[in-house]
């Protein structure tokens, strides 16, 4: 029974199709042969980018695949490091960025890095001890020094979607970029990003049933014509001299080098499954899971819930810790009975320091969990409980 899709999702045959079948009939590199199969190859890999880019109502020239939402933010703040001075995107002493207690690492590093090589300075919006960002300094906090304001959509740990309305706004009107984090958010609910306005977006398609090896990175049109490339190569350009390159057309200027395309095919397939369910079918199924997960857990003495309670902003993801038990403890009795979650800290150490937690245990869901699944974790916590002599 698996209830660690935050980690990544399982796959359906569909998607493990599409990939076998893009090696086994299409394969050549993509924008480069002047054959027929290297033709089919561009063709197949440029339609997933139009699913995606349909999928977040995104122009497809916005539409960039990398290897994962690690590497987008990661290109993303190496790539601002480099901007020219005369640039939006120029970093420097004085200047700040603005990130949240609850960020996956992966949104956070890149970050600190960032100001750790420009001089500027990393702040951020702190947690509240039910679980909610705390949004009360939210002026101070973003101000006229901030450039970047780089938020989850929704935490990995606690299921928080923060208010990102309130957070883009504010942004916007001191003239900050913003970037979301939309690793837990795009699998499971539908986003868009022209209702969202925010400057960039990050996912991975291995949480969204799709293959590892790609992910997402999608930018307004004019800061990524303003942006520098983070990598150079073969594909990304438009004419190469001895000493000097220009750059190709969006939105291959970010795609250097063969691409993961049988990974990017794959990804589409598993949009064309996510929608032929439904994102707000799968939504609705998640809350009613995470419903029952919550009310369950709170029925249980001894069991905490870390994050929200009730089903106000916050997503399919739970986490909770047994009294008197580590939770790599919990995770390995779970796993005796056949249950899959995950343990530790979620790549959100700075979280859990602020919780005063050691780690938690998390059940997160996708659209093949069932009420039975939660059933079955629900009824294995108190052997958890019994196995450690913890429910006396
Ligand atoms: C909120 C969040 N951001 C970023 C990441 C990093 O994703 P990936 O490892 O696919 O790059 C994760 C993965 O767990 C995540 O949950």
């Amino acid at each position: 029974m698996y209830l660690d899709s935050g980690a990544t999702s399982q796959k359906p045959k569909q998607v493990i199709e599409a990939e076998s079948d893009f090696y086994k009939s299409t394969n050549a590199a993509v924008h480069r042969g002047a054959h027929l199969l290297a033709e089919e190859a561009s063709i197949a890999y440029e339609s997933a980018r139009k699913k995606v880019a349909d999928f977040i109502g995104a122009k497809v020239e916005e539409t960039i695949f990398a290897k994962s939402a690690t590497e987008s933010i990661n290109a993303l703040a190496y790539s601002f490091g480099n901007s020219l001075k005369k640039s939006r995107l120029f970093i420097q002493p004085g200047d700040e960025i603005v990130v949240s207690e609850m960020e996956h690492h992966a949104n956070l590093i890149p970050w600190q890095q960032l100001a750790k090589r420009t001089g500027a300075k990393l702040r951020w919006f702190s947690v509240t001890t039910d679980g909610r960002l705390d949004i009360e300094n939210i002026e101070s906090l973003i101000n006229n020094k901030t450039k970047i304001v780089a938020i989850t959509h929704q935490s990995n740990v606690l299921g928080t979607i923060p208010p990102i309305k309130t957070i883009v706004d504010r942004s916007k009107s001191v003239g900050a970029i913003t970037i979301l984090d939309a690793c837990q958010s795009a699998p499971h609910f539908k986003i868009n990003v022209s209702e969202l306005d925010v400057d960039f977006i990050a996912f991975s398609g291995h949480k969204m049933l799709g293959p590892t090896g790609i992910g997402v990175l999608w930018g307004k049109e004019e800061l990524l014509l303003e942006m520098e490339p983070f990598l150079f190569g073969g594909s990304m350009i438009d004419s190469v001299e001895m000493e000097s390159a220009t750059w190709a057309q969006l939105p291959r200027k970010f795609e250097a080098g063969v691409p993961n395309m049988a990974q990017a095919v794959g990804l589409g397939a598993a949009i064309d499954y996510l929608n032929m369910v439904g994102m707000e079918k799968i939504h609705q199924h998640e809350l009613k899971l995470t419903e029952q997960l919550l009310n369950g857990l709170t029925h249980i003495q001894g069991v905490k819930v870390i994050g929200p309670t009730d089903l106000i902003d916050r997503g399919g993801v739970v986490s909770f810790i047994i009294d008197g038990v580590h939770p790599h403890d919990v995770g390995q009795v779970l796993d005796q009975y056949g249950i899959a979650v995950r343990t530790g800290h979620h790549c959100a150490w700075p979280l859990m320091r602020k919780l005063n937690q050691v780690g938690t245990t998390r059940a997160s869901f996708h659209l093949y969990n069932t009420a039975e699944d939660i059933d079955k974790l629900l009824s294995s916590i108190p052997l958890v409980q019994s196995y450690f002599k913890v429910n006396k």
